[in-house]
């Protein structure tokens, strides 16, 4: 069993959860993931390692709560358990020497390219990272990416931080007057088929952490099947990373898509079941 250490919201809808799993803990490495699973009746679901206390033992992740598992997620306290924590896996980034990267990101997906983008700082690099968001109050680790990156730009939808517009509008407007010679970018499949359009036009190479649907994540379910320059892949243990220029994202959206009427049954059942209980308590 794995422990809750801490549980808190960074904005609506988007939880910074740590995690007791020091096995996990001494050996993952950044663009790694585990998959996990609340109870013997639970979902198992990937969820990228943000951050890692190596001594203390403690995995950090950020919970976006869109469905069941990543809601029964968001409300677990502190000293509350789980049943598994799986990994480090997935293929570690490659962190080397590239001359300047620009990380794109939207909203949580921030966590997952914050361990990312340090890693390419201490190896050298110059960073750079575009955040988007829906407004200001979905914008998280915007602290944590400024602390070393040469350069933070903020886009939102309505203007509110930063300039209006898609974190995809920022890139352009920075490849347009500092050259990249890497773009990582991580968040919906629509926003990293777009960045890697740009990052080719500029001359720059891409790379994407793709969000295929996983259930073992140890390659033998074939559940994240992934086309990259045409050949079959799979993302739990071929990436989740991969260059964007190769990417099927049209196939990779729609297999996303596969499950959506189950997932909506399975996400009413539980807010009746949550409903009822509250109700029972109030009584
Ligand atoms: C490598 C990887 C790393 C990820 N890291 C994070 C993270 O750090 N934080 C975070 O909030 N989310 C992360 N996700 C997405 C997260 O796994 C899904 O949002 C989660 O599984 C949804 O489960 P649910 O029951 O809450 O929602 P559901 O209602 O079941 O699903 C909502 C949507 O999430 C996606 N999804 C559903 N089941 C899975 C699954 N088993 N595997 C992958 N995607 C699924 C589908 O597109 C689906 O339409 C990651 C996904 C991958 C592949
Ligand atoms: S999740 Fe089963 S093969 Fe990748």
């Amino acid at each position: 069993m794995y422990e809750i250490s801490d549980n808190k919201q960074l904005a609506p809808g988007y939880n910074l959860l740590k995690i007791n799993a020091p096995l996990v803990a001494a050996r993952i490495e950044p663009g790694q993931f585990v998959v996990l699973r609340i109870d013997e009746r639970g979902e198992r679901i990937p969820m990228t390692v943000c951050d890692y206390d190596r001594e203390e033992g403690i995995i950090s992740m950020v919970v976006h709560a869109v469905g069941k598992t990543t809601k029964r997620l968001s409300i677990l306290k502190p000293g509350e358990k789980i049943l598994n924590v799986a990994g480090p896996l997935g293929v570690p980034s490659a962190i080397k020497k590239y001359g300047h990267v620009a990380g794109v990101c939207r909203q949580g997906t921030a966590a997952a390219l914050y361990p990312i983008m340090r890693a390419m700082k201490e190896e050298g690099n110059r960073v750079t990272v575009v955040i988007g968001a829906k407004s200001r109050r979905e914008i998280i680790f915007e602290e944590e990416m400024r602390a070393f990156c040469d350069r933070v730009i903020i886009k939102t939808d309505d203007g509110s931080a930063g300039s209006r517009g898609y974190a995809v509008h920022g890139l352009t407007e920075l490849l347009k007057e500092d050259r990249a010679d890497l773009v990582m970018a991580i968040g919906p499949t629509t926003m990293m088929k777009t960045a890697s359009k740009i990052a080719i036009a500029h001359g720059a190479k891409v790379l994407v952490s793709l969000g295929a649907i996983m259930l073992d994540g140890t390659g033998m379910c074939g559940a994240c099947r992934v086309t990259v320059g045409r050949k079959t892949r799979f993302a739990c243990v071929q990436g989740p990373e991969f260059d964007g220029s190769l990417v099927d994202f049209d196939e990779l959206k729609r297999r996303q898509r596969m499950y959506l009427k189950a997932e909506k049954i399975s996400l009413q059942a539980f807010e009746r079941e949550k409903e009822t209980e509250t109700q029972k308590t109030d009584r």
